[in-house]
């Protein structure tokens, strides 16, 4: 199972937002066709780290717009970004950085499904949540 392309049913109707969620796809399709081809451990490694990254900022960036458009689940997810970056830095980067796991196509399709759930069953709502109130943050 190759990784899917970023596509506009996966859209929060934020540009900012979308880019991220898009380098983030970009970033495990490249993670993938490298595990793929073989390529050693500092390319995976590499690549886990700026997705991490990424991830990080992009959640920030999340957590910044729900609170401006006072969305009644910020709290919530913002422990789903927490549970989300404790998972992908425990099971993926802390093992691989200790030489500790061979990462397989497997194991990135697993890590691609944990970001793409997320972004269809929780930013999806407040996306929703954004469009029914206007899209107009509240001073
Ligand atoms: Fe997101
Ligand atoms: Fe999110």
């Amino acid at each position: 199972m190759a990784i899917p392309a970023w596509t506009e049913n996966l859209s929060v109707a934020n540009a900012e937002l979308d880019g991220h969620h898009k380098k983030m796809i970009e970033l495990l399709i490249g993670l993938w066709q490298t595990v793929e081809r073989g390529d050693g451990g500092d390319a995976v490694t590499d690549i886990l780290r700026e997705l991490l990254q990424l991830t990080v900022r992009h959640n920030a960036a999340e957590e910044k717009h729900m609170h401006d458009h006072h969305f009644p689940g910020a709290v919530q997810h913002a422990r789903l970004h927490e549970h989300l970056i404790h998972e992908l830095r425990k099971t993926y980067l802390v093992p691989l950085s200790k030489g500790q796991l061979q990462i397989t196509e497997k194991a990135v399709a697993s890590a691609a499904r944990l970001l793409i759930d997320h972004i269809k069953s929780e930013d999806k709502k407040y996306a929703a949540y954004v469009a029914a109130r206007g899209a107009v943050p509240s001073a």
